[in-house]
């Protein structure tokens, strides 16, 4: 079956050493009573200090971002190969602040997500609607041609992602999807999974909520049979948010 698992994303937040007492914090909390798989995502320059931070724990570590190529002139950029050297084990593609900010289309982050892949790193595909999609009811359609730039990829590699559904208007608002809005887009997700790569891809492919999600929601969120756990931003900076979070299950 599935895997429950949480996610923290940290985004442009902590100093190498604020990040690296803030996983030390985490590892001291996290009291492994529950079978959920903790990941933290954050700022490249911490990565290689935080796996190494982590390696006697079951605590994976995630990349915000990746080139699509392998290696050559791209100033500024990291490749999927670099963070596989690493020993880097998820890494988040197409966030939405990615999306707006660096006007990432559908072809680069399908272009991303294969070269995670080929690098043996688990992709956690994002996708959500703005505010004014939900409100004109577009919200299923918008994830679906999100989606739709997976569609490609062959139903072996597809087993491999994770999906975290986050909708814009909740991400860092305070404002958070209720569980029955969360639900009912989780299934819509599995839905299509299903019917573009078989229905045992779909059972067991995580869905993680993403989007003002913390401990005092979570256990509601968590309950809905299609939410298999959390993409965290803000509350992933607060050890005791973080695995309060996990410890939701
Ligand atoms: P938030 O961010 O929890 O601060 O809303 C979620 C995310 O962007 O992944």
């Amino acid at each position: 079956m599935r895997k429950n698992r949480v996610a923290g994303n940290w985004k442009m937040n902590k100093s190498l050493q604020e990040g690296e007492e803030l996983t030390k914090n985490i590892i001291a909390l996290n009291d492994n009573s529950n079978d959920v798989e903790l990941i933290i995502i954050p700022p490249f320059v911490q990565l290689s200090s935080l796996v190494k931070l982590t390696q006697n724990t079951d605590i994976k570590i995630g990349s915000q971002n990746n080139h699509e190529a392998k290696s050559g002139a791209y100033t500024g950029e990291i490749s999927a190969s670099m963070l596989s050297a690493l020993g880097v084990s998820y890494g988040l593609v197409g966030h939405s602040e990615r999306r707006t900010y660096f006007n990432e289309t559908n072809e680069q982050l399908l272009a991303k997500t294969k070269a995670l892949l080929s690098e043996g790193i688990i992709p956690i595909f994002c996708c959500g609607e703005h505010l004014n999609e939900r409100n004109s009811n577009q919200h299923f359609v918008t994830v679906e041609n999100q989606l739709n730039a997976l569609k490609e990829l062959t139903a072996e590699d597809f087993a491999k992602l994770i999906i975290a559904y986050e909708p814009v208007w909740a991400i860092g608002t305070g404002e958070t999807a209720s569980a029955e809005q969360a639900q009912e887009m989780h299934a819509f997700i599995r839905k299509y999974i299903s019917s573009n790569f078989g229905k045992s891809i779909a059972d067991n492919c995580s869905v993680l909520y993403g989007g003002s999600c913390k401990p005092s929601n979570a256990k509601e969120l968590f309950a809905m049979p299609d939410v298999d756990g959390g993409l965290i931003g803000g509350a992933s900076l607060v050890a005791e948010d973080f695995i309060g979070i996990k410890n939701s299950f």
